[in-house]
């Protein structure tokens, strides 16, 4: 079964390949008038199940929207109103759905929902974001970055304050892309060491640095996230912004990287916590860019999994 679980367990020549079908299939589309009907038909016949355990306005919008827009049908599941993991088990979900659909996307909490959806579906599941990782949103990354910019390949990439799981994906595409990623945050939220080993085993540099000024320094892309993500206790919330307030990407900040460094999110973003909307609606800002290359790099990343 091929899923698209994560970018490190992904061969890094099928994930060159989607981002080069993601530019093609975005190529495509431009210029083409609202309302006009779309060519692309790869998915006529397929029901695709789009599972949301957590809250989404991206990752929802763009699963929904790319999939009709190649001739499929989507089938929204909200985790709260299934039986996921109350009395009945996953694999006993995952068994059933594939009796129904033909592709799985599920956004999840515990990397291990996944992980059993993924073993017991007789279809492809694709990770919408756990705990863990998001491999998607940095499918969509590395295709904006190269449109912008060209080949990330020994570039580097900035990653600033909690080492989350949007943190935990750009290293894996550290390792898979081949670019160099400086990660700069306070001890406490540094990334797990097993992302950082698997960029280094794959030859990229990755450093940790605790001032954000010198991690900066030459950084040819920049890139924040929440300080409080969805599965972090809101408890935590006063002690998280304590510790991160020091990361702020502002434009004092932003002026130590490249001249033609780019700025990323994967919103949604909290304007003036991790970011000021300076930077945020700046020149070096890509970050509407991002959002909408989710549709594009997950269309790619759907037809890859059905090999269509
Ligand atoms: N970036 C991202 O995944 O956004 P959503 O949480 O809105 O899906
Ligand atoms: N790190 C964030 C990303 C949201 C898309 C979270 O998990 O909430």
């Amino acid at each position: 079964m091929t899923h698209f679980l994560d970018i490190h367990k992904t061969d890094a020549t099928d994930l060159r390949g989607m981002i080069d079908t993601a530019r093609a299939i975005k190529d495509a589309r431009a210029g083409r008038p609202k309302g006009a009907p779309d060519d692309d038909k790869a998915l006529a016949g397929h029901m695709v199940a789009l599972i949301f355990e957590k809250p989404s306005t991206r990752t929802r919008a763009s699963f929904d929207v790319g999939v009709r827009q190649m001739g499929g049908q989507t089938m929204v599941l909200s985790g709260k109103d299934m039986q996921l993991g109350h009395g009945e088990t996953i694999a006993d979900t995952a068994r059933v759905l594939s009796r129904y659909v033909d592709l799985i996307m599920i956004r999840t909490f515990d990397e291990a929902t996944l992980l059993e959806l993924a073993e017991h579906a007789t279809v492809p599941v694709i990770n919408g974001l756990t705990d863990r990782t998001h491999p998607c949103q940095i499918m969509a990354d590395v295709m904006t970055y190269e449109e912008h910019r060209g080949s990330i390949a020994g570039k580097k990439v900035v990653w600033t304050g909690d080492g989350n799981n949007v943190c935990a994906s750009f290293l894996h595409a550290a390792g898979q892309f081949g670019f160099d990623l400086t990660f700069t945050g306070p001890e406490v939220l540094d990334p797990e060491p097993e992302f950082v080993e698997f960029a280094r085993s794959k030859g990229s540099t990755v450093m940790i640095e605790r001032d954000a000024d010198r991690a900066v320094e030459g950084a040819d892309l920049v890139v924040a996230d929440t300080w409080v993500s969805m599965h972090d206790a809101q408890s935590s919330r006063e002690r998280r912004h304590n510790l991160l307030r020091g990361y702020q990407v502002n434009d004092a900040l932003m002026a130590k990287a490249k001249p033609d460094a780019l700025f990323m999110h994967c919103l949604p973003a909290h304007r003036e916590e991790e970011v000021t909307s300076a930077v945020m609606d700046g020149p070096h800002s890509v970050i509407f860019d991002e959002a909408e290359n989710r549709l594009h790099a997950q269309k790619a990343v759907m037809r890859w999994c059905l090999g269509v």
